[in-house]
């Protein structure tokens, strides 16, 4: 007999794998060209040649142990390479021990949350969000305390004060946002830093940074590390360098962290005791020697440009993501976001409902697709438009 919350989590699904297999049967019948399927956020671009480069290097002058067990936070001139790295872009003094090598963003999380929490403690969430982080917390025994963003998807510091309560052990930012695409401003995390260094008692950020190399515009991401004294990065290549089946990434506690001696032990034995034992090896090398690397940030954004032109042309509204992979788009008045989604789908236009981020009302769009894909959606968004007598802002 399994567990009942697992049972429950396979009652729930993943509605983005239900729309995946759905564009899969889709494409069956009516051709890839003619179904428009924005659901899964599969970073599409090949990963830059300094990845390939250095596995073929090292695939063909292996050292030897190269394969063994190590530590259980990873390689030590990995984790230095990369505290340098961060040290200069946020001005800290960060040591190779604040880090730990993972198995991607979802398992830096998890060794994160098991590192934290008691049964019972509460975690902030903020609402939209990837909706993996519930599965995360109650991994861990934890409550998940879902406090709104405002219209723009901007943390509401107010409201995030009102939630705390002496079992708030932990609230979770991601910035660029999956899944509005919101970046969070320096302004904004000095003011969740100063709310939350009044309240009596530590309250960790944990900072969810797979998409900090993907904006848009010539903008940077703040580095929440400068801003936030009780931090907890988790990151992953997965993103930026395109690599989410290889599951490479990392937890780094900021040296001001209150905790920090406690959390970096607790981290690397979490890492060890959920199974992952240490991040892969090869991809730890991989990393070190293509660490500057990135793929090629302007595709996506001239892609981004193509899909929110549609969507705004053809007479929606959507805020537009300053990074990130997704444009989260409202729902016309009158319809909620499942009717929306099979109006959606009616025309061949598949794309996630909101409230699988715990945000009803808005739907989500990734366009990690092909160019031609978004080019040839938009008589599909014009014509949904038209079908509920929306009028269109330009034309086809
Ligand atoms: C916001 C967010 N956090 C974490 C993850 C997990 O990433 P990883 O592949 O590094 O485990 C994802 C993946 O899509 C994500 O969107």
């Amino acid at each position: 007999m399994i567990s009942r919350s697992i049972k429950q989590q396979l009652a729930g699904g993943s509605e983005i794998r239900k729309m995946f297999e759905e564009g899969k049967r889709l494409k069956e019948i009516y051709g890839n060209d003619n179904v428009f399927d924005f659901s899964i956020g599969n970073p599409d671009l090949e990963p830059p040649k300094e990845v390939s480069d250095a596995l073929a290097e090292l695939a063909n002058n292996p050292t030897p142990g190269m394969h063994g067990y190590m530590s259980n936070n990873g390689y030590e001139s990995t984790r230095a390479a990369i505290a340098k790295k961060k040290s200069d872009e946020s001005g800290l003094d960060i040591g190779s021990g604040a880090i730990c090598m993972t198995v991607g963003a979802a398992a830096a999380m998890n060794d994160v949350l098991h590192s934290l929490l008691d049964p019972d403690d509460e975690v902030i969430v903020l609402a939209p969000f990837f909706m993996e982080y519930t599965g995360y917390i109650k991994n861990h025994n934890g409550k998940v305390v879902i406090v709104p963003t405002d219209d723009q998807f901007v943390p509401v510091i107010d409201r995030i004060s009102d939630a705390i309560t002496d079992r708030t052990k932990a609230i979770i930012i991601n910035s660029p946002n999956n899944p509005s695409g919101v970046v969070y401003s320096a302004e904004l995390l000095t003011a969740l830093n100063d709310m939350l260094l009044t309240k009596d008692h530590v309250i960790h950020v944990i900072s969810d940074e797979p998409y900090i190399d993907l904006a848009y515009d010539g903008n940077e991401v703040p580095c929440a590390l400068k801003y936030i004294k009780n931090l907890i990065v988790c990151f992953s290549w997965s993103k930026s360098l395109s690599l989410p089946g290889e599951r490479i990434g990392y937890a780094l506690v900021s040296p001001n962290n209150e905790d920090y001696e406690d959390l970096t032990a607790a981290i690397a034995i979490s890492n060890r005791t959920l199974g992952s034992v240490n991040a892969p090896a090869i991809w730890q090398k991989v990393i070190e020697k293509s660490l500057y690397a990135k793929v090629d940030v302007a595709n996506y954004e001239h892609r981004r440009n193509l899909l929110y032109s549609n969507i705004i042309d053809a007479g929606f509204d959507a805020v537009k993501p300053g990074g990130a992979l997704y444009i989260f788009m409202n729902t016309p008045k009158g319809l909620d976001d499942d009717e929306f989604a099979k109006i959606c789908a009616g025309k061949n236009l598949l794309l996630v409902k909101g409230s699988s981020f715990s945000c009803p009302g808005y739907c989500r769009l990734a366009f990690c697709v092909s160019e031609s894909t978004i080019i040839n959606s938009r008589k599909a968004f014009f014509a949904i438009a038209e079908e509920l007598g929306i009028d269109h802002r330009a034309s086809l």
